[in-house]
């Protein structure tokens, strides 16, 4: 099935555009009068019952990060949290784009992050300017967006998806009606492989999953022949060629419960082995491993949040996220379009 990719011209890097600076923290002056590290998880807990706070954390945050959380889950698991949750404020382990998803979700709500330099590799390296002039090559096709990507890329897109709900998402649309998605092209590529349609490709990647090496894992595969390989869809195609099972990390999680099997390859953010462990104590876990460099397969950006920075984060009630109305209701609509897809039967 043909697939279109833009010019690789329009993913030179650009500075960062969706994070503000933060002059209190370059001067280091909001880490003074930190408590001790005894007593820091018990004053994490006073302050989330004094703001009357829900602690959300992603399943590629630190394990004890995912300890301390109200709720642990995947992008849209979160969002479906996000949406429903009573508390007054919102404290958000994860990366820029899902607290940014949060407070679109609840603008009346305080949403803070432990370090609003947690970003991502797929949202900061599709700029909205860019992305503007791209989908004007495109008239007439309807904008899919992955989650992974700024309020104002969203607020530019008809319907966001996850990885957890994309195919449904994509093939719920029009069989004649031309599609852009953006901005993860391995995704997208699976999307379009396991639905048969024909997706015009942002060529974004994530930077932990594209490193994911097929070479290493064939490699692997030989040394642990009993091992089941089980891969995220972010990862390049050769990669997933050579998965057992692809899919979210929620799917992921739920294979691993559900599985006869006890040996298993990884290919994802390392984070979710806290909870695959816990799930599954008689099982092997092995990480996939990456071309060259670093072998430890976590994401940069989720490793910026600490137990340290969520204490400041909720006694400062800042970094706090903040988007414009026009680009919220905009980006709201494209959010509520997917739980109402995603939600059908
Ligand atoms: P999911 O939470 O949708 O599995 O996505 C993984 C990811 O890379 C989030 O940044
Ligand atoms: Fe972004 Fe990849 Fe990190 Fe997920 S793992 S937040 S997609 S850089």
């Amino acid at each position: 099935m043909p697939m279109t990719t833009p010019a690789e011209s329009v993913f030179a890097p650009l500075p960062n555009a969706t994070r503000a600076a933060r002059p209190e923290f370059e001067s280091g002056q909001r880490f003074a009068d930190i408590p001790p590290a005894h007593e820091i998880e018990a004053e994490i807990s006073r302050l989330r019952r004094e703001r009357n706070a829900v602690i959300l954390a992603h399943y590629y945050q630190d394990g004890e990060l995912q300890d301390i959380a109200d709720f642990v889950g995947d992008s849209l698991e979160l969002s479906r949290k996000a949406a429903e949750t009573r508390a007054d404020v919102i404290a958000f382990c994860g990366v820029h784009f899902m607290a940014e998803t949060a407070k679109i979700l609840n603008p009346d709500k305080t949403v803070v992050v432990p370090d609003v330099d947690a970003g991502c590799s797929l949202a900061d390296r599709c700029p909205a300017p860019a992305f503007a002039e791209w989908l004007s090559q495109y008239p007439g096709h309807t904008v899919v967006s992955y989650i992974n990507c700024s309020a104002a890329v969203k607020a530019m897109s008809d319907v966001i998806c996850t990885s957890a709900n994309a195919c449904k998402i994509v093939a719920s649309l029009p069989a004649d009606r031309p599609i852009v998605f953006a901005p993860d092209r391995h995704l997208g590529r699976w999307v379009a492989r396991q639905t048969g349609r024909e997706l015009v490709l942002w060529p974004g990647f994530c930077i932990v999953h594209e490193q994911f090496s097929a070479r290493r894992l064939v490699k692997l595969k030989t040394e642990h022949p009993r091992a089941k390989v089980l891969a995220h869809p972010e990862c390049e195609e050769a990669v997933l060629a050579l998965a057992d099972f692809v899919g979210s990390t929620s799917a992921l999680l739920r294979h691993v419960e559900s599985s006869e099997h006890d040996c298993f390859i990884i290919a994802t953010e390392a984070g979710i082995l806290h909870q695959m462990r816990r799930r599954r104590p008689d099982a092997t876990f092995i990480t996939a491993q990456p071309h060259s460099g670093c072998d430890c397969a976590l994401c940069p950006y989720m490793r910026l949040n600490t137990f340290e920075k969520l204490f400041v984060a909720l006694r400062d009630l800042q970094p706090a996220i903040a988007v414009a109305p026009n680009v919220r209701e905009r980006a709201r609509a494209a959010l509520d379009r997917m739980m109402e897809i995603s939600a059908r039967p």
